[in-house]
C-alpha cells in the first residue's frame, strides 16, 4: 500500500514591516519574504514604491489604499486557501499605527494563521535622520509615540495636553496637519523655546527636516508646505550640547568600567 502524499501545510499570512522607505531599511526576513511572496497587499499611500522592488515579477501585487478592510481580508483569505505565500505590506512597523489589530482579529474568525514580521519604524528613522538620541541621560529617559486627536479620537488621559505634563521626549505620529494645534497643546507644559524637529519622509529620497522650536515650529512647518508623511519630534535631547551622553566620559564609572582617577 502507498502511502497518501503528504498534504503541504499553507504558509501563515505574513505581516510585513516595510520599514520607513528606504528599500534598505527592511529586515532580511521581510525582504525573503516579499521575494517568496506570491500575493502581496501593500498599503500603496504610504510605502516607498522602491520597496516592492525585492517582489519576484511574477507577485500579484494590490494596493490596499482604496480598499475597505473586508476586501483587504478576502484577498488574504483567497491567497491563504489557495496555498499561496501572502505578504501583507505595512510602512515602518505593523505595530504602530498599523491598524493590524481588527486585521489579525478578522484571520482569526477565519481560522487563517499569520504571523508579525517588524520593521524600522518611522520614529527611529526620523531620529537617526536628525542623528538624535531620544534619551539622552539626565534629559529624557522616555519617549512617547502618540497623535494628536483628530477624527480619530484618543483615549481619555492620552490626549497632548496630559502627554506633555510629563516633558518626556514625544514622536508624533499623524498629526503635522494639526501643527498649530499640536503647538497650542505643547504649549501648555512645555517652554516656548523647546527644541522642535519636523521629519518629512524620512529616509526617502525626498526627505526634508525642518528645525525650530515651539514658538516657530508651526510657522516653519507652513511654509516648508509640510503637511503629510511627517514625523514631529519635540523635546530637550535635539539641543545638540545637551545631549551628549555622559556614559563614555572617562570620570563616569559604571558596572563594566572603573572611573579614571
Ligand atoms: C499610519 S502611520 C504608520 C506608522 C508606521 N507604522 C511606522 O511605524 O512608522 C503613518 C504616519 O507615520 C509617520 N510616517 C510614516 N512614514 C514616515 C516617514 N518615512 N517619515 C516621517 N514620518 C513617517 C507619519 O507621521 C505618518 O502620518
Amino acid at each position: 500500500m502507498t502511502e497518501p502524499a503528504r498534504v503541504p501545510e499553507n504558509s501563515p499570512v505574513l505581516f510585513v514591516g516595510a520599514g520607513p522607505g528606504d528599500p534598505e531599511l527592511i529586515t532580511l526576513k521581510g525582504a525573503r519574504a516579499l521575494a517568496e511572496a506570491q500575493v502581496v497587499i501593500w498599503a500603496g499611500s504610504l510605502i516607498h514604491p522602491d520597496v516592492l522592488g525585492h517582489c519576484d515579477a511574477s507577485a500579484e501585487i494590490h494596493d490596499s489604499a482604496g480598499l475597505d478592510l473586508g476586501a483587504i481580508v478576502s484577498l488574504m483569505a483567497e491567497g491563504y486557501r489557495a496555498g499561496r505565500r501572502v505578504v501583507r505590506l505595512h510602512t515602518g512597523d505593523p505595530a504602530i499605527y498599523g491598524a493590524i489589530g481588527e486585521q489579525m482579529d478578522e484571520l482569526d474568525g477565519l481560522g487563517i494563521p499569520y504571523a508579525v514580521i517588524p520593521g524600522v519604524s518611522s520614529f527611529a528613522a526620523s531620529a537617526a535622520a536628525l542623528r538624535v538620541e531620544l534619551t539622552a541621560p539626565e534629559i529624557s529617559q522616555t519617549v512617547i509615540l502618540t497623535r494628536r486627536a483628530g477624527r480619530t479620537p484618543v483615549p481619555e488621559g492620552q490626549d497632548l495636553v496630559s502627554l506633555a505634563s510629563h516633558r518626556a521626549t514625544i514622536c508624533l505620529f499623524l498629526s503635522v496637519g494639526q501643527i498649530e494645534e499640536v503647538v497650542r497643546d505643547l504649549a501648555e507644559h512645555y517652554p516656548l523655546k523647546t527644541p522642535v524637529a519636523v521629519v518629512a519622509n524620512a529616509s526617502w529620497p525626498e526627505e526634508r527636516i525642518v528645525r525650530g522650536e515651539l514658538r516657530d515650529i508651526a510657522e516653519k512647518v507652513q511654509a516648508a508646505d509640510i503637511s503629510r508623511t511627517a514625523m514631529i519630534v519635540v523635546g530637550d535631547v535635539l539641543h545638540p550640547v545637551e545631549t551628549r551622553s555622559k556614559l563614555y566620559d572617562a570620570s563616569f564609572a559604571h558596572g563594566y568600567r572603573k572611573a579614571d582617577a
